[in-house]
C-alpha cells in the first residue's frame, strides 16, 4: 500500500472497551421525535457515535484510574486536595484552589463573590454558563471579541483575541470601577475553540490593571489554546506545553476550570486565584453551595483524577494528537466541499448550518434541524450552538440573533479512533448531498434560563 503522508496513530492503545449500538432509521426518526429534536434529550443508549461534547466524556488513562483507587474519602483535609492543590499552584500558577462539582460551580461561586447589580462583565465572546451566572448575579455580559470571530469563514491564528478597543471603549463609557473583571475564554469554546494569543492576553492584563480590574481566565481548554501558541506564535516554538500555560495564566488573577476537558476527567472542576481576601470569600461560599473547601462537591478520588489528568493533560505527545485529530476530521469535510468554521478549533469541528441550510432562516433553527438530522441519518449526536443557544436578551425579551449559526461536532478525549471519524465525516458529506430536502423548526417549549438543553421542537 502506498501512503500519501507519513501515518500516525493514538499515542496509547486500548485496554477497556465499551460496545456501540447500531440503530436503524425508523428507530432514530421516532426516538429524536420523542426527544423534541434535540439531541440534549436523546438516552445515549440509543447513540451509535456522540460527539455532542468533549465534557466529562473523556477516557481516563490507567495512571488515572489507578489514582482513584488512592481516594481519600474524609470529609476534611483530604490529601487528594492537597495533591490537587499543589498540581494548580506548579501547572496554572495560582496560590489558591477551591474545587468544584464541575465548571459551572466555579463560574458561580467567582460571579457571586465579584459581581454587583448594575457591573459589567466583559468577555471575549460568551459562553452560555459563564454568562448565565453573570447575570443571575446581577452583571451584564458585554462581547469584547474581535469582530473576526464572528465570521466562519475569517482565516486568522488566534481567532479568539480580545479587541482592546471594545475593551477601552467600555471602560470609558461606564468606568473601570464598575468592571469587576473580565473573562477571558482560552479556547473560546462558541467561537469554534479559537484560541488566544500570548501577547494578547498581555496586552489585555495591562490594560484591565491600568484600570483595577480583574482577569479571569476560563482555563477550561487552555491546554489546547497553549498547543496553539507553541504551534503559530514566535517565540514559542521550543517552549514546553507546560512553560507556556504557566506563563499565559501568570498574566491573569484567577481561573474557572472545568476539569471535565483538558483534565481529562469525567467531573470536577475549581476555581483558582491569587488573592487571598477573594479566596476568603470563595472559601466561604462553596461550603453553602458545593461541599467543604477541602472537597467542593467532589469525591477525594474525582480530585485524584484531576490532579493526575494535569499532569497528562501536559504532555506533548497527548495534546498534539488530540488536536491533529480534530484536525484529520475538519480537513476530511473541508475537502469535500462542507462548510465549516475556519481554521479548526481545538476541541471540535463546526459545521456552518447557515450555509449548509441556506433555506431554513435563523428563526426556524437551522442548526438545530442540522443536529436532529445528522441524528436521524446515522445516530452521530452533535449539539447546536446558535439561536437556541444564544436565548434571549434579559433586558428586551428579544432572542439573541447569533451571526454564527453551528453545528458542534465535539471530540471526546482518547474515545475515538480514525475510523470513527471517518463515518462522522462519511455521514455529514452524505446528508449534505440531500440538504435541501429537510424543513426548519418551531421550538414548542422554552425553558427560561439555558434554554437549550432543554427545549423541545416540532417539524413545520
Ligand atoms: N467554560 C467553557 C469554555 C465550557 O466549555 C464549559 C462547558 C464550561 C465553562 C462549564 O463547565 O460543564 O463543567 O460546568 N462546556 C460544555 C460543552 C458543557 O459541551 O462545551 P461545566
Amino acid at each position: 500500500m502506498a501512503f500519501t503522508r507519513k501515518p500516525w496513530a493514538e499515542p496509547y492503545k486500548i485496554k477497556v472497551v465499551e460496545p456501540l449500538k447500531m440503530t436503524t432509521r425508523e428507530y432514530r426518526l421516532e426516538k429524536i421525535k420523542e426527544a423534541g429534536y434535540n439531541t440534549f434529550l436523546l438516552r445515549s443508549e440509543d447513540v451509535y457515535i456522540d460527539i455532542l461534547t468533549d465534557s466529562g466524556t473523556n477516557a481516563m488513562s490507567d495512571y488515572q484510574w489507578a489514582g482513584m483507587m488512592l481516594g481519600d474519602e474524609a470529609y476534611a483535609g483530604s490529601k487528594n486536595f492537597y495533591y490537587l492543590e499543589e498540581n494548580v499552584q506548579k501547572y496554572y500558577s495560582y496560590k489558591y484552589v477551591v474545587p468544584t462539582h464541575q465548571g459551572r460551580g466555579a463560574e458561580h461561586l467567582i460571579s457571586k463573590a465579584l459581581i454587583r447589580p448594575g457591573h459589567y462583565v466583559p468577555g471575549n465572546m460568551y459562553f452560555t454558563t459563564t454568562r448565565a451566572h453573570q447575570e443571575l448575579a446581577g452583571g451584564t455580559f458585554v462581547d469584547v471579541i474581535i469582530d473576526e470571530a464572528h465570521d466562519s469563514q475569517a482565516e486568522l491564528p488566534f481567532k479568539g483575541n480580545v479587541d482592546l478597543n471594545k475593551f477601552q471603549a467600555l471602560i470609558d463609557k461606564v468606568g473601570g470601577e464598575n468592571i469587576p473583571y473580565i473573562t477571558v475564554g482560552a479556547t473560546v469554546n462558541m467561537a469554534g475553540g479559537q484560541p488566544v494569543s500570548m501577547a494578547n492576553i498581555k496586552a489585555v492584563s495591562d490594560l484591565a490593571h491600568k484600570h483595577g480590574i480583574r482577569v479571569i481566565l476560563d482555563a477550561t481548554r487552555v491546554t489546547e489554546n497553549a498547543y496553539f501558541i507553541q504551534q503559530r506564535e514566535e517565540g514559542y516554538k521550543n517552549k514546553s506545553i507546560q512553560e507556556i500555560l504557566y506563563e499565559f495564566c501568570s498574566y491573569t488573577d484567577g481561573a474557572t476550570v472545568s476539569g471535565k476537558k483538558d483534565v481529562y476527567t469525567n467531573i470536577g472542576g475549581f476555581v483558582a486565584v491569587n488573592d487571598p481576601e477573594i479566596f476568603d470569600q470563595l472559601r466561604n461560599m462553596v461550603v453553602v453551595y458545593e461541599g467543604l473547601h477541602t472537597y467542593g462537591g467532589l469525591a477525594g478520588r474525582d480530585m485524584e483524577a484531576m490532579s493526575r489528568g494535569i499532569e497528562e493533560m501536559v504532555q506533548q505527545d497527548n495534546i498534539e494528537f488530540r488536536i491533529k485529530q480534530v484536525e484529520y476530521l475538519g480537513n476530511l469535510l473541508i475537502e469535500a466541499g462542507i462548510p465549516i468554521v475556519r481554521p479548526v478549533g481545538g476541541h471540535a469541528v463546526f459545521l456552518d448550518a447557515k450555509r449548509i441550510y441556506d433555506h431554513i432562516p435563523q428563526e426556524q433553527y437551522p442548526a438545530q434541524a442540522l443536529a436532529a438530522d445528522l441524528y436521524i441519518h446515522s445516530g452521530v449526536r452533535a449539539m447546536e450552538r446558535g439561536i437556541v443557544s444564544a436565548g434571549r436578551n434579559k433586558e428586551t425579551g428579544e432572542e439573541y440573533k447569533p451571526k454564527l449559526e453551528l453545528v458542534r461536532l465535539t471530540i471526546p478525549r482518547r474515545v475515538y479512533t480514525q475510523s470513527h471519524l471517518d463515518v462522522v465525516a462519511y455521514s455529514i458529506i452524505d446528508l449534505y448531498q440531500n440538504r435541501h430536502e429537510t424543513t426548519g423548526l418551531k421550538m414548542v417549549y422554552e425553558p427560561s434560563v439555558l434554554r437549550f438543553f432543554q427545549a423541545r421542537f416540532e417539524r413545520l
